[in-house]
């Protein structure tokens, strides 16, 4: 299966995306989680990106469908593949078409977790990631069974992302959503848009996009 998974900053498609792939194995790719590996490691890619994300702007699209189109070359998406995060306005959803085009591998459904943009805030604030294995938590909605603990992988050491500041949230938020309505219409033109109540429980959200998935395979 090929999908891509859409939804505002903090509507929740790190938190599916992981279910997901561990449920279908597929593998999941984020130009959020790439971004952010570029930058731990210094390398120049992560060093023009950090410019953008740490105002909560997007990275240039040339440089962004540039990374995409060299990981979804890799063997490994012969048997399918999880955007999340890709693309984010209509001229990387036209890339994205022709990247797919050119390597035969055209997407089969697009997911939109649609989340009341009210609690988008609280959803970021409240976010904590493992640092070894990269599992999402939130401290009121979605917390370790044991404080301290990771659920996936025992790691204790955790972080908040940079871009989860009060500031760079206001701004990653309105320039999402002001792209938001376009890609949706792109996509429902298209006849690839499944839209999924991501205002539920993590796990009623992931019954909600099985459910779609059961449709598309
Ligand atoms: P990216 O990493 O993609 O971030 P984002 O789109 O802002 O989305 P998030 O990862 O913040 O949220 P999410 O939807 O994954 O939510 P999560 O599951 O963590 O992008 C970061 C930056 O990189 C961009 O700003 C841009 O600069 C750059 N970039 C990336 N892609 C780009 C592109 N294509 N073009 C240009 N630039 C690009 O959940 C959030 C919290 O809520 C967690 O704490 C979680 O536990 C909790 N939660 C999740 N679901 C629920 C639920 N149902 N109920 C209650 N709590 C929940
Ligand atoms: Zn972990």
């Amino acid at each position: 299966m090929n999908l891509m998974l859409m939804g505002l900053p903090g509507a929740g498609k790190g938190t599916q995306a992981e279910k997901i792939v561990d449920a279908y194995h597929i593998p999941h790719i984020s130009t959020g989680d790439m971004f952010r590996a570029a930058m731990a490691d210094h390398t120049e890619l992560g060093d023009k990106a950090k410019a953008y994300m740490d105002q909560g702007a997007l990275v240039p699209d040339e440089v962004t469908n540039g990374i995409v189109e060299e990981r979804l070359g890799q063997p490994d998406t012969k048997v399918g593949y999880l955007l999340d995060g890709f693309p984010r306005n209509l001229a990387q959803a036209e890339a994205l078409a022709t990247i797919t085009d050119k390597l035969n591998k055209p997407l089969d459904g697009v997911i939109n977790i649609d989340v009341d943009p009210k609690i988008l805030a609280d959803r970021l604030s409240g976010r904590f990631i493992c640092s070894s294995c990269g599992a999402t938590y939130h401290k009121l909605y979605n917390p370790t069974k044991v404080e301290g603990t990771c659920d996936r992988c025992g790691g204790q050491d955790f972080f908040q992302r940079e871009d989860d500041k009060p500031e760079t949230v206001k701004n990653r938020l309105k320039v999402n959503i002001e792209m938001n309505t376009p890609l949706l219409d792109f996509y429902a033109e298209r006849n690839l848009l499944y839209t999924v109540d991501g205002n539920q429980e993590i796990d009623d959200v992931f019954a909600a996009v099985k459910k779609v998935l059961d449709t598309i395979k």
